[in-house]
């Protein structure tokens, strides 16, 4: 269905054209996560999105950010046609090709980033994702390097809200190894590979922003 170029680009094979997708949420979701990102991310340098979805984010975060270069990333070549088109219509300097990017496996196509962002992806994968995510990030990033994590949790064993509790069994419905996970649980083991948690800022619509700086080597 897709055909990937020598700029590493995805494209349809048919029609040549590159597939954009829309999310609501990823719309509603960007300018109150772009707040955090603009106070906690680094003035210069590359940062490394991991599942980057539809791309709204990656062409949203680069705009208003034109100091960094994004590498946007997802595990799934639909998900990359749609970046690479939303970066096409955009035109921005500062977003790289979309890069098949899978958080197990080892290594990862990128080997440094100056941070790491994810969002809305721990919750609609397997555990081993999450760990995944946090060994890759450890390895990548420079000591004080942040990575950043966006999504629902629950706290202490207990979700937050009704809602996300229905979420939750809606997602495990789906898939019974996805579902909301315990915020305490990440934050252990991103301690255990030297990611320190330093913040969480409360969000709309039951989510959190979670901050984690690199402390030495793992
Ligand atoms: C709900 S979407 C979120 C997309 C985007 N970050 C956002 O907030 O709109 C979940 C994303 O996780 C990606 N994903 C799932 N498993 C993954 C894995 N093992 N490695 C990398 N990405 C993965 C999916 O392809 C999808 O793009």
């Amino acid at each position: 269905m897709y055909r990937q170029f020598q700029d590493g680009t995805l494209r349809h094979m048919e029609r040549g054209e590159y597939l954009k997708q829309l999310s609501a949420s990823s719309e509603r979701n960007k300018d109150p996560i772009l707040n955090v990102l603009r106070r906690v991310l680094p003035d210069k340098g590359l940062v490394l999105e991991v599942a980057s979805g539809t791309g709204q984010h990656a062409v949203h975060f680069a705009g208003a950010l034109p100091d960094l270069t994004w590498q946007p990333s997802d595990v799934d070549p639909g998900f990359r046609a749609s970046v690479e088109a939303w970066r096409a219509e955009t035109n921005l300097p500062n977003i790289m090709p979309p890069v098949h990017l899978d958080t197990t496996d080892h290594p990862w196509p990128i080997d440094q980033a100056d941070a790491v962002i994810n969002s809305n992806m721990i919750h609609i994968a397997p555990w081993e994702v999450c760990i995944g995510l946090l060994d890759g990030a450890a390895r990548l990033l420079p000591e004080g390097g942040i990575l950043f994590m966006y999504g629902p949790y629950r706290i202490g064993g207990e979700h937050t809200t009704d809602s996300n509790a229905a979420f939750d069994q809606s997602l495990r419905m789906r898939d019974p190894s996805w579902g909301i996970r315990d915020l305490g649980d990440v934050v252990s083991e991103a301690a255990s590979r030297g990611l320190e948690h330093v913040e969480t800022v409360q969000m709309p619509a039951n989510n959190l922003s979670v901050v984690y700086r690199k402390v030495g080597s793992t």
